[in-house]
């Protein structure tokens, strides 16, 4: 895969870089996607999993698929895609704004994060909100707050409202990118999706790196059609080189 040098200069005059990343990124790691091919949702049913309502009627299967999903996220590690990234703090001012709540951002040492759509790693109290984040003990069905309350993951479900200050950091970091990347999204959620024309509107270069076509493909500057793990390296090579001479 060739890597557009007009790219690379745009790099080398840039100053401030978007990451918003989707499931893709993860995906390298192990961790299913929601939709294309193998995707989670092809199989199971958001609306009986990832939504509030579903929660309070059903709380111990909501629980047991996110139990399921933190222990394949435990067994996995951050990859190419996500180190690339994180390298990439040392030549830029790099933002990631991400939907996943996986974690591996971070865990590869990214420092500037907004997470959308919440963190997998974090709970609280649907009642009284109080935060839980140590080990949960389930050995009496769905964990309590003193309050009472049911104790739920801290991940966005469909129908809520994404973490203010989440969101408003990830627009702003979108206003004043000179490249955002689109890495490994299908770009179909809102409002999520949406920093993506904010990006575009602001003047920012949009990059997209996806294994196929997307809903932004024709509003992206470049489009990379490859596995995240293998594009990011090479981009960064090619600017390493290009910055050397
Ligand atoms: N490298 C790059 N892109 C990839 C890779 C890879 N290795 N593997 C898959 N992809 C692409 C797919 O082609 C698809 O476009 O990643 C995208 C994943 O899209 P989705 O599964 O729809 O995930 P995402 O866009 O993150 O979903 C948004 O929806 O279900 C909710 O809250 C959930 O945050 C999630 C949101």
């Amino acid at each position: 895969m060739n890597i557009d040098q007009s790219l690379i200069e745009k790099l080398i005059n840039a100053r401030s870089i978007v990451f918003f990343t989707g499931a893709g990124i993860s995906a390298e790691s192990g961790i299913p996607t929601f939709r294309g091919k193998d995707g989670i949702w092809n199989k199971l049913k958001p609306e009986e999993l990832a939504n509030f309502g579903a929660f309070m009627k059903n709380p111990d299967m909501v629980w047991e698929w996110y139990n399921h999903r933190k222990k394949i996220i435990h067994e996995s590690q951050p990859n190419q895609g996500h180190i690339t990234i994180a390298e990439l703090q040392n030549f830029f001012d790099v933002t990631v704004v991400t939907q996943n709540i996986d974690n591996l951002h971070r865990r590869a040492g990214s420092k500037k994060i907004f997470e959308l759509h919440g963190n997998i790693e974090r709970n609280y109290c649907a009642e009284c909100k109080k935060f839980y984040n140590e080990e949960l003990d389930f050995s009496s069905g769905v964990p309590k707050c003193f309050c009472g309350g049911l104790i739920r993951p801290d991940v966005v479900w469909f129908g809520e409202f994404l973490p203010e200050a989440q969101f408003e950091g990830g627009e702003k970091a979108a206003k004043n990118s000179d490249i955002f990347f689109i890495v490994g999204t299908s770009a179909v959620v809102y409002p999520a999706a949406g920093l993506v024309s904010t990006a575009k509107q602001s003047g920012a270069t949009l990059v997209e790196i996806n294994i196929g076509e997307t809903e932004i493909s024709s509003s992206a500057d470049y489009s990379f059609f490859g596995k995240a793990g293998s594009v990011l390296p090479k981009i960064l090579h090619e600017y390493k080189s290009s910055v050397k001479q």
